[in-house]
């Protein structure tokens, strides 16, 4: 019985897809939220809302839409800062993660040199890993990484040789979208900060399912995307320390991001603005606030303490299944809900597609994790991605999914 202060129930009525059937008529068990979310009636009504009356340029015109559009988009940026416990200007929109860690990677590009180095993790999504081994080719710098041991979890026994006097970037994960693992940010984020380096938090699998406070977690950037938190596709937040955002450089060049133009100079408006080039995505942004709020309301210490014990059910019962391997932590001790796992010689495509046909979403492949994946030997995993919205009833489709590949494809 998983101990659950949520009522599953009443908040999968939020979310209009789940009155849909999928595959002739089955219920649509959803367990790919570490891919992408479910979005609720009030985030897909703020975004039609937006454009039904509101829709202007913000921060250019002088008329009245333009002026609700910008205190609709500056109004979502309070509701970003206030989610991350952040200031309000320290809150820059982009349209991903991914554009967020290419912001950063860029813009450090004038202050790192052939003498630094650039650390990430062995578990890093390809985003937070291939901006910052570009950056590295670019000026020269060495790219040095924590390596992960057989449980998932990173090896911190060599933290004084990998972040050195020399490090000026450490860029890592918050929680491994393949493994779960929840990483150990103090012990690395106090060595960092010893050498004067900064720390670069993807918090794409984190934001969305436990409380975040960024002062708290002192770290120095922190990246994630709205479409993963219940909110639009074309949204992603980077928070950075207001004197950090001050110093760099912007990444991309344009309207809006100015102070002064003439025709062979520009200066820069303060930030979050210089680094906002181009008319934003308004209406997703819009979307991405009342994203937060929903889930704000429904209490983020409550969705994660829900995941926390779904997790555990899901371990518990996979871990019954001869000849299944889950690849990462086997208990709950900081893991949040996602779980990779390989079945016997079983193509994790193959049974992908056999969960598929019986109405279950997961996600199949390396996940955009390749070194990762190399390292723990399993060139592909099968992950269930756990959110708020599951509950139970999901995880056993999944289990008698999974022992009914095992007589489709004559495993038994
Ligand atoms: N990063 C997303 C995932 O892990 C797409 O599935």
């Amino acid at each position: 019985m998983v101990m659950s202060e949520l009522d599953v129930a009443k908040i999968r009525k939020d979310f209009p897809i789940f009155t849909r059937t999928i595959r002739d008529g089955k219920k649509l068990v959803y367990l790919d939220s570490g891919a992408t979310s479910q979005k609720p009636q009030v985030v897909i009504d703020a975004e039609v809302d937006f454009y039904s009356k509101n829709n202007a340029a913000a921060h250019r015109g002088a008329h009245q839409l333009a002026e609700e559009a910008t205190e609709a988009m500056e109004s979502a940026r309070q509701i970003v800062a206030d989610f991350l416990a952040a200031d309000v200007d320290e809150i820059v929109f982009t349209k991903s993660a991914t554009e967020s860690l290419n912001l950063l990677a860029y813009s450090y590009t004038s202050l790192i040199t052939k003498d630094d180095s650039i650390v990430v993790t062995e578990m890093e999504h390809h985003a937070n890993l291939i901006p910052w081994q570009q950056l590295a080719e670019r000026t020269g710098a060495t790219l040095k990484w924590f390596e992960v041991d057989s449980e998932g979890r990173l090896d911190l026994s060599s933290i004084d040789q990998v972040i050195t006097e020399d490090t000026k970037i450490v860029a890592l994960t918050h929680q491994s979208n393949v493994l779960g693992t929840i990483n150990p940010l103090e012990a690395i984020v106090a060595r960092a900060h010893e050498v004067g380096a900064v720390v670069v938090l993807d918090a794409c699998q984190s934001v969305p399912h436990m409380p975040i406070n960024v002062r708290e977690l002192d770290v120095d950037f922190l990246t994630f995307s709205g479409h993963k938190a219940v909110g639009p596709t074309g949204v992603g937040v980077l928070w950075g320390r207001s004197e950090l955002l001050e110093m760099l450089p912007p990444f991309l060049f344009g309207g809006s991001m100015i102070e002064t133009v003439t025709m062979t100079s520009a200066t820069w408006a303060p930030a979050p603005r210089k680094f906002e080039a181009g008319v934003p995505n308004m209406a997703q942004i819009v979307g991405l606030g009342a994203a937060l709020n929903y889930l704000s309301k429904i209490g983020m210490e409550k969705i994660f303490h829900h995941e926390v014990e779904l997790g555990a059910y899901l371990i518990k019962r996979l871990s019954t299944i001869e000849g299944l391997r889950i690849i990462g932590p086997q208990h709950m001790q900081a893991r949040g809900g996602t779980v990779s796992f390989t079945f016997g010689d079983i193509h994790p495509h193959d049974l992908g597609q056999y969960l598929d046909a019986q109405g279950i979403a997961v996600r199949t492949g390396h996940h955009c994790a390749w070194p990762l994946t190399r390292k723990l030997g399993v060139p592909a995993t099968t992950r269930a991605s756990l959110y708020f919205y599951n509950d139970e009833s999901d995880v056993d489709a999944l289990i008698d999914g999974i022992i009914g590949a095992k007589k489709y494809f004559g495993r038994s």
